[in-house]
């Protein structure tokens, strides 16, 4: 086999064998194939797809190079949730411990931002203290003392993906439903979680657009994982509005933890709530009631216990930016539109996401908003304020900014996207 008649293939519209898949996978996670020949064979695939078996066979041998977790010496049932990325996306951090306080285990095995989408470990490493590398040991260990872990998944685990995501992301070859579903769905089958519920963010602050191509890909997901015996639910959610009012590492903590004290913005308590009861239903968890734990403190209680065990201090205050700048509202009216690619990108050139993969993030960095679409809002009032250690990033985040909101005549008539789509 060899990697120039493989790529000549898919080239050529042709479907890849079961042989040539695995070959190249493996080839390539040895270092036999090079990076310059994936990334032609990762453009012809997202040039010209791969059908429900190919795709199959890919995500098997992704899985295959690297090792399996085992969760059954655990006495409650597995569930973790994936979110496709989105802008304000911290809906892991209050849900992981709100599960738990439910009765099922969760191995949430969590990546960094990259872009402007940002990413769980860089939110949670805002809290002083707080680890995302532990041995497989120490996650067993902290997620059957606390019934709830958020870290970052071993080398071992899918390592074919990370040499794979690495290069897509600097090759243009992102953007590829069979690529995206077998990245993500080998890596949670080889975590081995016993469900999962899939959040497929649809949107202008998502990578799917349109709800079709959403579609496409929650179902590609679901079927992988039905297949390696994962109960696999879909919900789309809509990512054209930032979720929250905050997008930020620090500033994402901060409303978390207004979620887990029973506050919070109202969307975020739903979609927190509604894939809870998603990830209790896969687990096969009867009579558990999210919205209970949320307000009785149980899920706050886990949290805490989840950040010390990974040398968190959950007390200590949160890291804040040293500068601020205030974008005010041109008139009043109505908030009719702010659109979540705009702020995500604000907010990663803010500092709170990074350019290339070994930047440093700033903790205190990102986009805080006062108003929501539907708000009333007046003129002269704080419509967003922008955060960043380095002030000279202002202009640079303020050109993202601007085209992203627009604001009605008062009494415009307004009606919100829902949090769920389908
Ligand atoms: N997240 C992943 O893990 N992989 C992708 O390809 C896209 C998002």
């Amino acid at each position: 086999m060899d990697a120039i008649s493989v790529i000549r293939t898919k080239r050529d519209r042709g479907e890849l064998s079961d042989e040539q898949i695995d070959w190249v996978i493996d080839a390539y996670t040895r270092g036999e194939v090079a990076d310059y020949q994936m990334a032609a064979l990762n453009m012809a695939i997202l040039l010209n797809g791969m059908n429900r078996r190919e795709i199959a066979r890919w995500t098997a041998a992704m899985i295959a190079s690297g090792e399996r977790m085992d969760f059954s010496s655990l006495s409650r049932p597995t569930a973790d949730k994936h979110s496709t990325g989105g802008v304000g996306d911290k809906i892991t951090l209050p849900l992981a411990p709100l599960v738990a306080a439910c009765g099922a285990a969760v191995p949430q095995l969590s990546g960094r931002g990259l872009g402007h989408t940002g990413g769980t470990l860089d939110k949670l490493e805002s809290i002083p203290g707080w680890r995302a590398l532990l041995s497989n040991e120490e996650m067993l260990n902290v997620l059957d003392t606390t019934g709830a872990v958020i870290c970052a998944a071993g080398d071992g685990l899918a390592p074919a993906d990370k040499k794979l995501y690495a290069l897509r992301d600097v090759t243009g070859t992102v953007e590829a439903i069979p690529l995206i579903a077998s990245s993500i769905m080998s890596k949670k089958i080889a975590e081995g979680t016993g469900s999962l519920v899939l959040d497929v963010k649809v949107g202008t602050g998502a990578f799917m657009k349109t709800i079709e191509d959403a579609r496409e890909l929650a179902s590609t997901m679901v079927g992988l994982g039905t297949d390696h015996g994962v109960k696999t639910v879909a919900l789309l959610t809509d990512m054209s509005t930032p979720l929250g009012l905050t997008a930020g590492n620090a500033l994402e903590v901060r409303e978390s933890v207004e979620v887990l004290a029973g506050g919070g913005p109202a969307d975020v308590v739903e979609l927190t709530i509604a894939l809870a009861r998603e990830m209790l239903d896969a687990a096969g968890v009867k009579d558990a009631d999210p919205a209970k734990a949320l307000a009785d403190g149980s899920a706050m209680d886990v949290w805490r216990r989840m950040i010390a065990a990974q040398g968190g201090d959950p007390d200590a205050p949160l890291p804040t930016s040293r500068e601020q700048h205030v974008i005010k509202a041109p008139s009043s009216g109505v908030l009719t539109r702010l659109d979540a690619y705009g702020i995500g990108v604000a907010a990663w050139r803010l500092g709170a996401g990074r350019a290339r993969k070994e930047d440093p993030v700033q903790a205190g960095a990102g986009v805080e908003m006062h108003a929501k679409p539907g708000d009333t809002v007046t003129e002269g009032q704080a419509l967003l304020t922008l955060h960043t250690d380095t002030p000279e990033r202002f202009e640079y985040a303020l050109q993202a900014v601007e085209g992203s909101y627009d604001i009605g005549a008062a009494g415009t008539e307004f009606s919100a996207s829902p949090v769920v789509l389908e």
